[in-house]
């Protein structure tokens, strides 16, 4: 094991069992819960340890800046501590130790950037709290009103502004307007590299993508009583709906998931009044991507007919197709020798590329396999994502 990977086992030794279940190995990292407030503590000390003042941007996002907070023109780097349910280590955590450790590679080197270089830690990315992903950099942004964020409530009825302890700040055009670039480091969420000698790749797109939740209203009633010809069982409109949706993305070379559904009352004796599925929907062309969450909408509108039962649907988040800036992705590219991939999966950096030039550097994933306890990157390809994205760093702000 190489000096540079032996370091990066060390620090990432230290935030492995933040948040880890014990039973299904994966993480529950919820944004603004105990563990994530566990991972945003380490991140303060990791940044006093290296002489970083810390600043928070009013709506739970954090940045560590090495070089003056108003000098103008900073590279912000970085990426979330939050998981999705039973999630993996890497996807987002990667690219916050990853950062640390490029600065030290730098500083080792006696790099001095003649721009800031900022360390950033976005609340809420993966949106299994509060429903919304990359929120806090929606936030930021303003691409979400500040007082539709405060509102969202987690499971438990919390609100967005009472985990925050206060309303958020919404959009910071001023501090926007000091970043001349950001670079987020993540594992690569599939197998494109798995099977190449690349341990590191550039992201050229971000498919379009959104999330819809399917509300199917019936009758609840008796399982031993009630008649087969008299149900009216939003079960069943569910269950078709995403057999529906399956096939219309399949038709399409789309992406469509129902990974969370909600059933009242839950009783095993009893037909459901109530059923709440959420539809994850994927394409790499917008027009693609509408016309399958039209056909699932209308299909489910059908059965609900057939079914006697009734439907609705809202749409919850909706995050359009990202390019990635090309002249930044081929210029990367190349210093890093590198392949240029898309992605299906969302990120910070697809809401940031809408307001400054943005990059990604994915690192290999050997299974592909993510959201999942699963998901796995070596040590020495971690090492080289650190190396690429110092690189990256000293290119971007010296
Ligand atoms: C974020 O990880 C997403 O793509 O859902
Ligand atoms: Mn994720
Ligand atoms: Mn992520």
């Amino acid at each position: 094991m190489s000096d540079l990977a032996a370091r990066f086992r060390a620090l990432w030794d230290e935030i492995a069992p933040i948040g880890r279940d014990a039973g299904s190995g994966g993480y529950l990292r919820y944004a603004l819960t105990e563990p994530e407030l566990r991972l945003r503590a380490w991140y303060r000390e990791q940044a006093d340890r290296r002489g970083l003042p810390v600043t928070e941007d009013g709506n739970g996002n954090l940045l560590a800046w090495w070089g003056e907070a108003d000098a103008g023109n900073a590279v912000l780097t970085g990426s979330h501590f939050d998981s999705v349910p039973h999630g993996g280590a890497y996807d987002g955590p990667l690219g916050i130790v990853s950062a640390f450790l490029a600065l030290d590679e730098l500083r080792a080197a006696g790099v001095t950037p003649a721009r800031p270089v900022v360390v950033g830690a976005f609340v809420e990315e993966e949106g299994a709290r509060f429903g919304v992903p990359c929120l806090g950099s929606r936030l930021l942004t303003g691409a979400l009103p500040a007082q539709r964020a405060a509102a969202l409530r987690d499971a438990d009825g919390v609100s967005f502004a009472d985990a925050l302890g206060h309303p958020p700040a919404g959009a910071r055009p001023e501090l926007l307007g000091r970043f001349s670039s950001f670079v987020e480091l993540h594992v690569e969420q599939g197998r494109a590299l798995a099977d190449t000698t690349a341990p590191v790749a550039v992201a050229s797109a971000i498919w379009p993508h959104g999330r819809w939740r399917f509300d199917f209203t019936g009758e609840g009633n008796h399982a031993g009583t009630t008649r087969m010809a008299d149900r009216r069982d939003p079960m069943l409109t569910y269950a078709f709906t995403v057999l529906a949706a399956n096939k219309e993305a399949r038709l399409r070379g789309a992406h469509a998931t129902v990974g969370r559904v909600s059933v009242e009352p839950n009783a095993t004796n009893a037909i459901p009044s109530k059923v709440t599925g959420w539809l994850d929907a994927r394409a790499a062309e917008p027009e693609t991507l509408a016309g399958l969450v039209e056909a699932v909408h209308g299909k489910a509108v059908e059965r609900a007919r057939r079914d006697g039962t009734e439907m609705t649907v809202t749409e919850e988040s909706a995050t359009p197709l990202v390019a990635f800036d090309g002249g930044l992705a081929d210029r990367l590219a190349r210093l890093l020798d590198a392949p240029v991939l898309p992605t299906g999966a969302g990120h910070d950096a697809g809401v940031l590329a809408a307001y400054l030039p943005t990059a990604m550097l994915f690192v290999r994933n050997p299974t592909g396999v993510s959201h999942s306890p699963a998901e796995s990157a070596s040590d020495d390809d971690c090492a080289a994502g650190v190396t690429a994205l110092a690189r990256v760093l000293a290119e971007l702000a010296c």
